[in-house]
Formats: structure tokens, C-alpha cells, sequence
């Protein structure tokens, strides 16, 4: 069916806009979709041609149906520079040689022995808590800092097991933060550019990319060492470097080269990190907002674990709102609230051309708002993801790992992680809000809190 062609915003009202965009992109985003509809044609930041879209038809066919005519943009390859080529920046057949080769790391088997390091990593924040509260009293954190090193600490330790010192891991962290938050900065505010290269910050976040190389490429030395030196008969780790060391492809039973490795290393680094930091955050916050809900929960958890049974990768089942407080989570607050994608050939959908080089922005929290698709789109109910609950979460509506051939690698990892996360945590404090203010967004590479997300922890009776 030829559908109207999709409207354009003036260029004249992006420009004047460009200042709230800057600001408040989500709020700027979601009045002009208010108006024009689901997909629209527009100027990002007053200057970059984009067709912006909540259509989940739209958006099925360039991540799903269509995908082969579908890159990533430059915003994405951007990355290549620092990172290098690993999954998350790669295209076409070398893409899907490496998926291919890495996907298995990521089954269910060898989740369920990455558990116990996730759990770890939980307990040593929780002892953090304990360390600063008493039966009954209580401490105030900023949770988006927490969090980030809880979850930095999660995927580190996941691909280098023992491989990475702790202060490595310090060191590798703050890297990657000066790094990203750089590379955020040039695409924001593009005009600042030239300044960056006057100022030498070009070069110095370069120089920090081979830093990060070098010491990645030490701990893959170090791990490389510790297996030759290992007894006959001593059982490889079960970290995904190893799992990666391993893999070989399936055509010339190669396995990978050093840069690819690094490459691939780097990446599971940066797209495994802020994405979980930002939905437990955003959780934290949520049960903090609903006490009912945690308190619903931490029933929850007493009764399937009770006498504080450590929780088992085979356990999750038995908690599902653990899951379902998780996934209305990210429906509220997606990590990924925004998704690029560029046409590499002509094409079509639903009679309407689509040029060579269009860029799409997908926007994955205006489908995961989306009045039309979510009865009361605003309100926090994790019930929505309930086994059988009415009406389902609809297709191509509900994206927090994308969608297609391209989905997330990590999504099992994550929601495993992010529910031992939480139900570690609350099943010891009860979290509580710090001010009545709602926390504003920052809607970067990832959607994360604006400044900082204080929430006090009380330690439960
Ligand atoms: C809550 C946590 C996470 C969220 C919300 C998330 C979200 C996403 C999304 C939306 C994509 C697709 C991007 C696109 O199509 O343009 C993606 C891709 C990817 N994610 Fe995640 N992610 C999370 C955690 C993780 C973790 C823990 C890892 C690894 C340990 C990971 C590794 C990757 C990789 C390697 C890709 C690229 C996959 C490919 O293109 O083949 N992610 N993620």
C-alpha cells in the first residue's frame, strides 16, 4: 500500500530548535514526532539529514527484513578510530565471520559459569554498602557511579577472568570513560572540532587508545603465560578471552589474528559496560519510585531463596519479577535509546522510495513511549512482561538489544548480570529516593542520568 510520503520538518524550525535539541534531544525529538508522525524527515542538530522513525514497521524492516541494505552510519564507524574493528563496528561478511565465531561464548552454558564471577562482583558492592551502614541505618551513593563500576567490574572480569589486575581494571576503565566521552563530545558539538585539534585532544584520546591496546594485549601475555605454565590436566578458565582463543573459523579452522582479538576485546569492553551501568541505574531508581514493587520483590526473593541461598544462573526462572523490574526498566529507560543505520543501495518500504545513503535514526525510546503501543506509555508496571500478560509487548515495539541479525550479542549476559544485580542487592537494602526531583536524562551514546543519581541504601533487618 503507498503510504503519504513522510513529512518533512522545516530545516528553519530544526535550526531554531537546535539549542533545545542540544539540551533535551528526547523532549525536542518526541514534540516534533507529536506533530508530524511516527516517521518524519529532519535536520539533526540543524545540519545532518536524517529520516527519524518510530514506526515499528519501519524499523522491522531496516534491522530485520531488509538489514542486508542497511549499514551502520558513521556515527557508529567513528568509533574504529579508538576501538577498532570488533562487532559492534564491523559490516558484511567479516561481521558475520566474527559473529559467527564469538556467539557461542555467549550460551547459556557458559552464562551459567559466568555467573558465579557476576554474583561476585555484586557481593563485593553490597559489601561496599555494609561497610557504610549498620542494621537499620543508611548510606546515600550516587547509584550511577556505583553502578558503573559494578558493571565495569562484571564484563572485565567476564572476557580477562584473573588475567587484570585491580588496578588495571581502574586504569582501563577511566580510559574508556575519557575516551567515550570525548568521542560523544565531537559528534554532539561537531563545530567544536577544529578547537579539539588546536588543543591537541585529538591526539591525546588517540594516545589513550594505545595505552588501552598495550595493556589489553599485556593480560592477553599474562593469560597466555598462565595456561603454559598451568599442571597437565588443569581445566582452561571458563572467561571469555579464552573462550575467544579457542574459536576457529569454520573455513580455514584459523583462529583469530592478534588485532582482531584486541579488537574484539575492546569492544565486548565498551558495549558490555555503560548499557548495564544505565539499566541497573535506572532500576535502582524505578524500585526506589515504587516501594510497593520492591517490596514485592524482595518477598520475592526471600521465598525462592530463602536463608540467603546465593542465586544460581538455573534460579532466574523462579524470580521473574527480578526479570520483569529489568525489562520495564529498559522499556522506560532504554541504554540504546537511539539506533543509526544508513541505506548502502536504493530501496522501498511501503511504496516509498528510499535513496541511497538515506540516514535512519531509529528511535527506540519514542517505539518504547509510543502512546499507540503501550496502554498508559508512562507508567512503570513490570507486570507488562508477564508470562501471558495482555496485551504482549508488541514486535519490533520493544527493542532494548535492537533487533534482526544485529541484535545484541550480550543480551542474555546482560540480563542475567543485571538480575543477580539487583536481587543481591535488594534483598539486603531497601532503596530509597534522595530529594523529590525527578533525575533528568542524558541522552549521550547511552541514556544515562544527568549529573548524578543519588538514592540512599538502607540496610534491611
Ligand atoms: C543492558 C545492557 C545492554 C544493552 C541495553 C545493549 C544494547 C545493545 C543494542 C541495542 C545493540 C544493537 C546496536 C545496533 O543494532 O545498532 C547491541 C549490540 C551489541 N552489544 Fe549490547 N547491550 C547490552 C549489554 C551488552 C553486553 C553485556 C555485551 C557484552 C559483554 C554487549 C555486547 C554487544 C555487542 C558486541 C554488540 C554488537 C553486536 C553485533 O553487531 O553483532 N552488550 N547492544
Amino acid at each position: 500500500m503507498l503510504q503519504p510520503a513522510w513529512p518533512r520538518v522545516p530545516r528553519l524550525i530544526t535550526l531554531r530548535n537546535s539549542m533545545k535539541s542540544a539540551r533535551d534531544p528526547i523532549g525536542a525529538l518526541d514534540q516534533l514526532l507529536a506533530h508530524y508522525g511516527d516517521t518524519m524527515h529532519m535536520y539533526l542538530g540543524g545540519v545532518r539529514p536524517s529520516v527519524v522513525s518510530r514506526d515499528p514497521a519501519l524499523v522491522q524492516h531496516i534491522l530485520q527484513k531488509n538489514h542486508r541494505r542497511y549499514h551502520k552510519s558513521d556515527l557508529t564507524h567513528g568509533l574504529l578510530r579508538y576501538l577498532g574493528r570488533g562487532l559492534l563496528t564491523n559490516e558484511g561478511a567479516d561481521w558475520l565471520r566474527q559473529r559467527r565465531l564469538i556467539q557461542p561464548g555467549f550460551h547459556r552454558q557458559r552464562l551459567a559459569g559466568l555467573t558465579r564471577l557476576m554474583r561476585a562482583a555484586a557481593d563485593e558492592w553490597v559489601a561496599e554498602l555494609d561497610a557504610l551502614t549498620a542494621v537499620g541505618s543508611a548510606a546515600e551513593l550516587d547509584a550511577h557511579a556505583a553502578m558503573t563500576r559494578v558493571a565495569f567490574r562484571i564484563v572485565a572480569r567476564s572476557v580477562f577472568g584473573d588475567s587484570l589486575g585491580e588496578s588495571q581494571l581502574t586504569q582501563l576503565s577511566d580510559w574508556l570513560t575519557a575516551i567515550q566521552a570525548f568521542y560523544v563530545n565531537t559528534i554532539r558539538q561537531p563545530y567544536l572540532r577544529p578547537w579539539h585539534w588546536v588543543r591537541g585532544n585529538y591526539g591525546r584520546h588517540d594516545r589513550l587508545a594505545v595505552q588501552m591496546r598495550e595493556l589489553v594485549q599485556a593480560a592477553i601475555g599474562r593469560h597466555r603465560a598462565a595456561l603454559a605454565a598451568a599442571p597437565a590436566g588443569t581445566p582452561a578458565p571458563d572467561d571469555l578471552l579464552q573462550m575467544l582463543l579457542d574459536a576457529r573459523y569454520e573455513d580455514t579452522g584459523e583462529a583469530m589474528t592478534d588485532t582482531q582479538l584486541l579488537d574484539e576485546l575492546n569492544i565486548l569492553l565498551v558495549a558490555g559496560h555503560e548499557t548495564s551501568a544505565n539499566a541497573l541505574t535506572w532500576a535502582l531508581y524505578l524500585l526506589a519510585l515504587h516501594p510497593d514493587t520492591q517490596d514485592e520483590l524482595a518477598a520475592e526473593i526471600a521465598r525462592e531463596l530463602p536463608g540467603g541461598q546465593p542465586p544460581e544462573f538455573a534460579d532466574l526462572p523462579r524470580l521473574p519479577l527480578a526479570l520483569q523490574v529489568v525489562q520495564e526498566a529498559m522499556r522506560l529507560y532504554p541504554p540504546a535509546w537511539i539506533i543509526d543505520r544508513v541505506a548502502t543501495e536504493a530501496d522501498e518500504f511501503q511504496g516509498q522510495p528510499i535513496a541511497k545513503g538515506t540516514l535512519f535514526s531509529l528511535y527506540i525510546y519514542g517505539l518504547h513511549h509510543h502512546p499507540a503501543l503501550w496502554p498508559d506509555a508512562e507508567v512503570f508496571r513490570p507486570g507488562r512482561f508477564a508470562a501471558g500478560a495482555q496485551p504482549a509487548p508488541p514486535a519490533y515495539g520493544y527493542l532494548p538489544f535492537g533487533g534482526g541479525p544485529r541484535l545484541c550479542v550480550g543480551q542474555h549476559f546482560a540480563l542475567t548480570e543485571l538480575q543477580l544485580v539487583l536481587i543481591q542487592t535488594i534483598r539486603r537494602y531497601r532503596v530509597e529516593l534522595v530529594g523529590a526531583a525527578a533525575p533528568s536524562l542524558s541522552p549521550l551514546i547511552t541514556l544515562r542520568p544527568g549529573g548524578v543519581l543519588p538514592l540512599r541504601f538502607r540496610r534491611r533487618e
